[in-house]
Order: C-alpha cells, then sequence, then structure tokens
C-alpha cells in the first residue's frame, strides 16, 4: 500500500539517492600519472586503500594568530585508556568514566509536560510538548553566554531530531485508512521532526535535570512558522498559497548536524528534505530532480485524512491555476540552514538562504574577527556532492553581530587539485569567471538538467548543486560534519563513504574506488585567512579495519589496531581543548561491531576509541560544557529496548559522559 514500497531503499536511514550526474571530474585524467598513490591490501579482505600524497600544510601548528589561539588550550594528548569494540546493548565508556542517558525521546519539556507514554498512544498535541526522535547535532550554550559568561553547570541544550521510526512512534506503526493516513499520526510524525530547545542545570551532586517551567523549554517541529531570509526572499519560485509573496514557510525538516554562530544562535541544516516531498506531474523542475524529489514521499504526509493545508503542503504536484493556489514551490522553500535563537524563545526560525540550498549536513564557523568578515563551511551529504564556504560581505564586530551577517556575501564551493592546492570557486554572477561559466553552459545538457540559464542570483542559491556542477566543483564521498582546529585552524571534513565511485572516477582527494569506510580530509586556507580563495589540503587519516595505512611522503603516520579502528566518520567536533572527536555512522558488522566515538590528536594523529554505543545505533551529535567535564553524546536510531530493558520501544536519547575524578574529558 505504501508508495514507498516503489523503491525498498527509502526507507534505509543511510539511503541517498545518486542525484548528480555530471562528469566534474576534471582532474581525474591527469591523477593516475602525477599522484603519488600507494595501494595497500589487508588480509584476505583485500580492502584497497590509497595513501596520501606527501603533502606540506600551511599554516598549521604555531604559526597560528591570536584569533585562533584560545587562552586555555591544554595539550591534546589522548590520555585515557581505549575500549574495545563491543557487540553489547549498553553504552561502554573507557575505565574512570561514566555515563548515563538523558533527554530520551518522549521526555517532556514544555507547555502541560505530557507524560511519555511506553505503549505509544502520545497523541500529536503531546509529541509537540515532548523531545523528538532521533537525536542528531547538538549544542550547549552557558545560560550566561548573553553576558559574557561560560556556566558549565547550567545551560540550553539544543538538539536536532533528524527523522523518525513510525514502528516506534505509533502503538501499531504508519496506520492507513483507504489508503489515506490518520491526520493525527501524521502530526505527531511532523511533531517528532524538528529541534528542541532544553533548559537543564547541575545540581550539587553532580546530576544534570531539566529546568520544569522555563520559559526557554521549546519545540521547533515541522510545522513551525517560519522567515525566508537572504537573497532567495521574495524570489517567484518561492510563491505559495501559504506565502504568496514568498517571504515565508512552515517547518524544518531533516535536521542533521548544526553549528553554532559567533552571536550565540543555532543553525540546524536541512538534509534529507527531498523524501518529504511528492511529486506527481509528468515532469519535474531542476529544483527537484537535482535533489531526488519522487512520485511518492517518505512518510506519505501528503495523504493524511484531512484538507489541513498544514498536510496537503506536502504534495508538490501542479493542481492549483497559478503558484499561489498550491505548493507546487513547498520544496523550494527547504534545503537550507535555519537559524534559532535559543534565548529569545518567541523568536521566528531564519531559513538563511544565502549559505545555499544542497543537502546541508551542518555548517562549522571559522573563528570570527573583530571587523572582518564571518566565514563558515558546509557539506552538502550525498554521493559526489560538494563543500561549500560562505564569507559575508558585512564586517563582523561583537556587539552587534546577529544573523543578517549571513543574508549577503559570496559562496563558493570547493575543487580540490590533484597536486595537494585547492581553490573556492565562486557562486555569484557578480563574479566574472562564474559568470563566464554560467554563459558557456546555456544551451548544454548539465548531469540531467538542459541548461537554460539562471534567472538571478536567488536562482543561483536555489539551485546551489547545478551552479556548484557548472563551476567545476569537486565531487565528494559524501561531505557530512566540519570542524575547526581551534589551535591551528585547520578545517576538517568527514567524507563517510561512497560505495558507487569506480576507478574512473577517483580524484585526489577521493582516492579510493568502492570507498566504503571512508577517510577524514583537512586544509589549511592560505595565510591561515579564512576568506582566502585557495587552500592547501592532506588527508587526515583513512577509516579501515586494522592495518589501514594512512602514509604521508612514504611514511606510515597512521595504521589502525584493535584500539582504533572504525569506518564510515560522520559526526566531528573539536573540543574546547583542541581534541578531536570522531563519531561513526557505518557498518556495525566485524570487525567494527557497533557504531563509536573516538578521540584523536590533529597533531600527532593519534586516535583511540572512546566511546561505543547500544545495538543498532549511530553515534551522532556531541559538545560538551565550556570546562570540558560534562559531555552530551547523541544516540539515534537504537534497536531494541535500549535505554530502558522494560521499555519495548528504543528510543534515542542524548548520553551523558563525565570522567569519575571530575576531570577533563579526553585528558
Ligand atoms: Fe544525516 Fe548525512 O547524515
Ligand atoms: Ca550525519
Ligand atoms: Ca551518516
Amino acid at each position: 500500500m505504501a508508495k514507498h514500497d516503489l523503491d525498498p531503499n527509502y526507507l534505509d536511514p543511510n539511503y541517498e539517492p545518486v542525484v548528480n550526474h555530471t562528469e566534474n571530474t576534471p582532474f581525474h585524467q591527469v591523477l593516475a600519472a602525477r599522484m603519488q598513490r600507494r595501494t595497500v591490501m589487508k588480509g584476505s579482505v583485500g580492502a584497497a586503500l590509497a595513501s596520501v600524497m606527501g603533502l606540506g600544510l600551511a599554516g598549521c601548528g604555531s604559526d597560528s594568530d591570536d584569533s585562533t589561539t584560545s587562552s586555555n588550550v591544554s595539550s591534546t594528548d589522548i590520555g585515557f585508556k581505549a575500549v574495545p569494540t563491543s557487540t553489547a546493548n549498553e553504552v561502554v565508556v573507557p575505565e574512570g568514566y561514566s555515563s548515563e542517558t538523558f533527554l530520551p525521546w518522549g521526555t517532556p519539556i514544555t507547555g502541560s509536560y505530557p507524560e511519555y507514554k511506553p505503549d505509544g498512544t502520545n497523541t500529536g498535541a503531546e509529541q509537540e510538548q515532548q523531545v523528538g526522535m532521533h537525536h542528531d547535532g547538538v549544542h550547549f550554550f552557558p545560560i550566561d553566554q548573553k553576558a559574557g559568561g561560560n556556566s558549565s553547570t547550567e545551560g540550553l541544550l539544543v538538539m536536532n531530531h533528524e527523522y523518525i521510526a513510525q514502528g516506534a512512534l505509533h502503538a501499531n506503526g504508519a496506520t492507513y485508512v483507504n489508503d489515506m493516513r490518520p491526520a493525527d499520526e501524521v502530526r505527531k510524525e511532523i511533531a517528532a521532526h524538528g529541534v528542541s530547545v532544553v533548559h537543564i542545570k547541575r545540581d550539587t551532586n553532580g546530576k544534570w535535570d531539566i529546568v520544569f517551567g522555563s520559559p526557554f523549554n521549546r519545540r521547533i517541529t515541522g510545522n513551525t512558522e517560519m522567515d525566508v531570509r537572504g537573497p532567495v526572499r521574495g524570489y517567484s519560485k518561492l510563491i505559495t498559497k501559504y506565502s504568496p509573496d514568498a517571504t515565508e514557510t512552515r517547518g524544518t525538516l531533516n535536521n542533521c548536524a548544526m553549528g553554532p554562530t559567533p552571536w550565540g544562535t543555532y543553525l540546524a541544516a536541512e538534509e534529507n528534505w527531498h523524501g518529504y516531498f511528492a511529486n506527481s506531474d509528468e515532469s519535474q523542475p531542476r529544483e527537484q530532480t537535482r535533489h531526488g524529489v519522487g512520485s511518492s514521499s517518505r512518510y506519505d504526509w501528503e495523504l493524511a485524512d484531512s484538507a489541513e493545508d498544514q498536510y496537503v503542503r506536502f504534495n508538490v504536484s501542479t493542481i492549483g491555476a497559478t503558484a499561489a493556489d498550491d505548493y507546487r514551490n513547498e520544496a523550494n522553500t527547504y534545503g537550507y540552514m535555519v537559524e534559532i535563537d535559543p534565548f529569545t524563545p518567541e523568536s521566528k526560525p531564519q531559513k538563511r538562504t544565502a549559505l545555499g540550498r544542497f543537502g546541508h549536513e551542518g555548517v562549522i564557523f571559522a573563528p570570527v574577527k573583530e571587523g572582518e568578515p564571518v566565514v563558515c563551511y558546509s557539506g552538502d551529504d550525498s554521493r559526489f556532492e560538494y563543500i561549500y564556504k560562505f564569507v559575508s560581505s558585512k564586517p563582523y564586530y561583537a556587539a552587534t553581530a546577529g544573523g543578517y551577517l549571513l543574508d549577503e556575501g559570496t559562496l563558493y564551493v570547493a575543487r580540490f587539485n590533484d597536486d595537494g592546492s585547492g581553490d573556492w570557486l565562486s557562486l555569484d554572477l557578480d563574479d566574472a569567471e562564474f559568470k563566464a561559466k554560467v554563459d558557456a553552459a546555456v544551451g548544454t545538457t548539465v548531469g540531467d538538467v538542459a541548461f537554460d540559464g539562471f534567472e538571478n542570483q536567488a536562482d543561483v542559491l536555489l539551485n546551489t548543486r547545478l551552479a556548484a556542477d557548472i563551476a567545476g566543483a569537486t565531487p565528494m564521498d559524501r561531505p557530512e560534519w566540519g570542524a575547526v582546529d581551534p589551535n591551528s585552524g585547520q578545517v576538517y571534513f568527514t567524507l563517510t563513504n561512497n560505495s558507487r565511485r569506480t576507478e574512473e572516477q577517483v580524484n585526489a582527494a577521493n582516492p579510493n574506488a568502492n570507498n566504503r569506510t571512508g577517510h577524514i580530509i583537512r586544509w589549511s586556507e592560505q595565510g591561515n585567512d579564512h576568506t582566502a580563495t585557495s587552500f592547501d589540503w592532506d588527508i587526515f587519516v583513512f577509516a579501515g579495519e586494522q592495518g589501514t595505512e594512512t602514509v604521508v611522503d612514504d611514511e606510515v603516520i597512521v595504521s589502525l589496531t584493535d584500539d582504533n579502528i572504525f569506518n564510515s566518520p560522520d559526526g566531528l567536533w573539536f573540543d574546547y581543548n583542541g581534541r578531536l572527536w570522531i563519531q561513526t555512522d557505518g557498518s556495525d558488522a566485524a570487525p567494527y561491531q557497533n557504531n563509536m566515538m573516538l578521540a584523536a590528536n590533529p597533531e600527532t594523529r593519534e586516535i583511540k576509541r572512546f566511546f561505543v554505543g547500544p545495538v543498532g545505533c549511530e553515534v551522532t551529535g556531541v559538545v560538551s560544557t565550556p570546562d570540558v567535564k560534562t559531555m552530551f553524546v547523541n544516540i539515534q536510531h537504537p534497536d531494541g529496548n535500549w535505554p530502558d530493558s522494560n521499555d519495548p520501544r528504543p528510543r534515542d536519547a542524548t548520553v551523558i559522559v563525565t570522567k569519575d575524578d571530575g576531570g577533563i574529558i579526553g585528558a
């Protein structure tokens, strides 16, 4: 009955349709001759691994300037004893550490604080007042941050709820009556998505709890009213029945990772939003095809047995006489970074379109400097998609900084050259080089798109992937989280995996065909200036099984062992001391077993497994208090009855990790 039966992969949480059909591998033909590529075979499995090229890195280590060197930076040595891989249905942390679960799906946080019902009978209205499902990116805002404080005992924990498991959410899973879905089931599913803002406080015994009744506690869902900001605001291709002037929309969906802004707000990413819309028109616009919008949606929300347009809007077919009479453009209001001000509960979330429209995994800001532009990076997590950088037009001043800085600026896309250099390619029609490429592409076929030009810069941003194809960006192995080293200023990104890459499609930055285990890339901006248009890159580590080597200048820098084998790096975060935390969302078969989190020293590339999650989960989302003595780690889509063996339903949850002696985590 369910339309998504047409595509059995649709309910696979890791399903990423390949929608980049361009041949944007401008360097691969010359690569084989120029790249110093060594293949290492491991045992009978025969995992083919390429070494990295020998690359000098500019701007790393000691020459970082004051703005990127925090005064409280300490050693980044990894001090704990690595934990082994695990198949247990529980969280594993090192000796001397403890963990406890916190804020599982369904925890009441606002309104009338409706109690979680383990039989799945909470209503849609109740879910709107409870923590959502499938926890992902998370950030801790010290409660006194706006006053310049640094509290590690009280703050706002803000987290994303990426998607849902209908089987766990409802008493009997998703139901259909005459091929339609009960509207309250759909309401509950929409409410289980979005973002939670939770005011939390640690008591004198060290126990964290929700501050009940706090005005900061808030749910933002797939139905919350939002503004469209930046160059795409008011563009005709966003006209809907709800917003005839193309300035507003409702909801944020599939919020994967996030990024805290330098001014104390939270940007939630919209990643696989394409799966929520259905278009039964004979042909679809490029704004949908380049993302994989199909004729059926993942959860069939457009089939709610209600005429209310909060449900009807997920049908993006052409139904009315004009765009103002239907929701043909609704999907064009998704695919952005969404700014939420957790300290202003009545604030309306803002979709920041200048940062581009694609499958945003998250965003990471470079350290800000007074009087200089704001810079942030965002990956597009789909096979063969790209990494982007935004540089604001207006300068940052701490006293007046705000979301307006994200509404004007230049969006760039990365080209990783085979010689270890890289270039940021402008996607601005005012840039002569980009304009020339666009003009030359008119009348040609770009991927699957018969390209007839861009109307204006709003059209470029609406079709960011297509613009990046034309610019000549490097197709990557699914860019997930990014992180900026507070000590060196280097930018790191996880490239989680790409089993579809063929030998003919490898490039220096993505050197493995059939890349099943992924790698982590990093770069230094020229002159350690984050606004620079060129950079030098290298590969920090290749993930894989025991014996997987990362080789630099013929020297084996990393050879993975029982203490640190991992696959499919996804979450990535530098803590406030400069340790790098790596989370996985990959195969949980041997030898890796359950997904995990590792800590790395960015200078020595020492890596140790710190944490293993329960059965079936991915470990995604990590942050600590400013003193790095309380760590919050999210567990998404556990199997079975974790965390409560008496509850038949799995519940996504945050895990609080502390060191038993009250010390710094990781040290
Ligand atoms: Fe939602 Fe790309 O992970
Ligand atoms: Ca992810
Ligand atoms: Ca992932």
